[in-house]
């Protein structure tokens, strides 16, 4: 059979032969027991309804071992065999090239080089599911290949519902993840629900199908970086000879030693998983890999004697590397932590003093005592992240719940106060006050040709359009305008490419418009060879609310609510979006997040032209006004001037209140 007839075919008229499990390749770890006996055989009834009566004994069996082994029925007899990777465009069967665009963008999500444990649809943060097993992988394909633009696919969790009809302006997909009654979205929730097959943690790119690999994050994590590394200067200095330690080498985490290097300083990352830091060294993410800490002291110093930029990977707990430093009295500048701390019992977070493989063990058969060991280490970590502080060290939380739990744990974390972190998250110091306010943000692009070249001829368009618009740009905006030319100028030099031919950069809504408004002019003359998608990081201006990340910097208690991520999911939904998505969890956690984003396929074609200014102007503006009526300085400018360039714009505007009139009145 021809890749094109297995799609064709969806869920196999006849069963697969049984595959076993690929020791070659990450897996994610056992998942706890949760279910009880009746429930459990709801998860095996819920698995087996894919499948026709006649197997249902083979596939019972089978099954019910998988929850055994695994805390999940993945059905991995029904892992496709052909190779799973972004293919061009024109590989794919199907009746629209809007479908065709979603099956590279699927397939580069579960790609072996691309995802975190790819046979069990994980692409990255222990749980960012595109499909809770292969029978819905199956499933939507063949939905997606027979599928025509009048009709919508409708995706709960990773199951298709089904093909409806709609028309041809309509979203192709409409995609929901781990949307819960608000009371069943505690962390227990996810694994029992989840383990009974009827919803999944979308993470924010991974259940959308707009992962692009770590560059991903390289670029927000530079721009962290560079931006944090202009905080801490004394004078105006760059970070030459200035050490950042962190963790995590995983799907995003793994970004940190590039971005370290891009940004000029020395960067520490431990990571505790030793198949993952070899990945990495060998995608050449990381320079070196220390294994003793000693030897890793011995390194740093040289490296700050010498100014190197460079890149050490430790294989080993953070925890015991912030320890050594503080025994060691050697400085850190920069201080963060990546560890996957929304998820800290199932795999996110490892505990100092057990071994990785104990740890999983422990995980799976001794859960409480497993987040006994998690809660202490965290202690341990906070004291001595503490004791670095004292000493000068700008610490931040990096986007992953580090201060959350840190603060579950009974860690010393709290302000003075008793109600703020002792440290700002990235977003309320950083990201949400010098770019989201403005409306800069993760925007993406993938070449759905697979082609390099064509990659190439949009990094020069994307460049010479923010060179244009930099000639004409005000005051406030210009370092995040040089930042982002010198970023595209130097993508093709980075070698960011991971899977898919895709590029971020951040952008504003400007900046939005006019970069696509030329892709869509050079895929019309051919310049480019296949259609384009657009897409963004739900971590956005606009797309996310969440309020110990992206509306961290939401000062007046509408942090809280989820208005604005819902309104953007509806408004992009009929202004043009391919497809639409919207989360619950992503980034901090189950239960602490609504996320949303959308893909638009971008086919040169007039109808493209005129989505694309409807829904990516409302698609940033939406969040910039929200960030304004928050009495946002950044975003009541930048509302203002969007006002001006657009007469059909009406933000209602903050009227500010003087601060003495306040006193004495309770
Ligand atoms: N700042 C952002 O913009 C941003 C963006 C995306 C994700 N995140 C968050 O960052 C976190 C990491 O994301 P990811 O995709 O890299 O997750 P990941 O699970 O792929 O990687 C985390 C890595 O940390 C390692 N680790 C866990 N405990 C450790 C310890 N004690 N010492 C050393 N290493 C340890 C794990 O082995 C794993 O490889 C998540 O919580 C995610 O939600 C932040």
């Amino acid at each position: 059979m021809t890749f094109q007839e297995h799609i064709k075919e969806g869920i196999p008229a006849n069963l697969p032969s049984v595959k076993k499990i690929d020791n070659t390749i990450n897996h994610a770890p056992k998942r706890k027991e949760i279910l009880s006996k009746v429930e459990k055989d709801l998860a095996l009834r819920n698995a087996l309804r894919y499948f026709d009566k006649k197997y249902h004994e083979i596939l019972a069996k089978e099954f019910a071992e998988e929850l055994k082994d695994f805390g999940r029925i993945y059905m991995h007899r029904f892992r496709p065999d052909y190779k799973m990777y972004a293919r061009p465009i024109n590989e794919y069967p199907g009746k629209s090239m809007q479908t065709k665009a979603i099956m590279h963008m699927i397939q580069n999500n579960l790609d072996v080089s691309v995802a975190q444990h790819p046979h069990e649809l994980i692409t990255y943060g222990g749980n960012g599911a595109v499909f809770q097993n292969w029978a819905q992988y199956l499933l939507t394909m063949q939905y997606l290949a027979e599928m025509t633009e009048e009709q919508t696919l409708i995706m709960y969790s990773g199951h298709p519902m089904g093909i409806f009809p709609s028309h041809k302006n309509a979203p192709r997909i409409v995609v929901t993840n781990g949307m819960m009654i608000p009371n069943y979205s505690k962390q227990d929730d996810w694994e029992k629900f989840n383990a009974l097959g009827v919803t999944q943690y979308g993470q924010m790119t991974a259940g959308s199908y707009m992962y692009i690999g770590p560059q991903g994050i390289v670029h927000g994590t530079t721009i962290t970086v560079l931006n944090a590394g202009r905080k801490i200067a004394k004078k105006g200095e760059d970070l030459a000879g200035k050490l950042f330690l962190t963790s995590g080498l995983g799907g995003m985490s793994g970004a940190q030693p590039k971005a370290g290097n891009i940004a000029g300083c020395i960067t520490v990352c431990a990571e505790v998983n030793p198949k993952i830091t070899d990945i990495r060294l060998s995608q050449g993410w990381i320079d070196e890999k220390i294994t003793d800490l000693d030897v890793l002291v011995t390194r740093v110093l040289k490296a700050k004697e010498n100014k190197e930029v460079v890149s050490l990977a430790f294989l080993g707990n953070i925890v015991s590397v912030w320890e050594k430093f503080d025994e060691e009295n050697l400085f850190v500048d920069l201080g963060s932590d990546q560890t996957s701390l929304h998820n800290p019992w199932a795999g996110g977070y490892y505990p100092v003093g057990i071994s990785f493989d104990k740890a999983n063990e422990m995980m799976a058969r001794n859960p409480n005592e497993f987040r006994e060991k998690v809660q202490e280490s965290l202690r341990r970590q906070t004291a001595a992240i503490n004791k670095h502080t004292a000493k000068g060290t700008y610490f931040f939380d990096y986007g992953n719940a580090f201060l959350l739990e840190a603060s579950r744990a009974g860690a010393d974390i709290m302000a003075e106060n008793g109600i703020d972190f002792k440290y700002p998250s990235y977003v309320q110091d950083i990201m949400g006050p010098m770019c989201f306010d403005y409306g800069f943000g993760p925007f993406r692009w993938v070449c759905t040709s697979a082609s390099p070249d064509d990659l190439q001829k949009t990094d020069v368009l994307a460049c010479d359009v923010l060179e244009a618009l930099m000639k004409n740009s005000p005051v406030e905006i210009q370092q995040q305008m040089a930042d982002n030319i010198q970023w595209i100028k130097g993508a093709q030099e980075n070698k960011l490419v991971v899977g898919s031919q895709a590029r971020i950069l951040y952008a504003d809504a400007e900046g939005r418009v006019k970069i696509a408004e030329a892709f869509n002019n050079a895929v019309k003359n051919g310049e480019i060879t296949a259609p384009i998608v657009l897409g963004r990081d739900h971590h956005d201006v606009s797309g996310t609310d969440s309020p110990f990340r992206e509306t961290s910097n939401i000062y007046d208690g509408s942090q809280f609510t989820a208005d604005m991520a819902i309104q953007n999911v509806i408004g992009d939904s009929f202004r043009g979006a391919t497809w639409v998505s919207i989360h619950n969890g992503g980034g901090v956690g189950w239960g602490e997040v609504i996320n949303g984003g959308f893909g638009m396929v971008l086919d040169g074609s007039k109808e493209a032209e005129k989505r694309l200014k409807n829904m990516l102007f409302w698609d940033v503006n939406n969040g910039i006004a929200r960030r304004n009526w928050a009495r946002n300085e950044g975003a009541m400018f930048a509302i203002k001037r969007a006002m001006e360039v657009e007469p059909n714009l009406k933000v209602t505007l903050p009227n500010l209140v003087d601060d003495s009139l306040l006193h004495d009145l309770f």
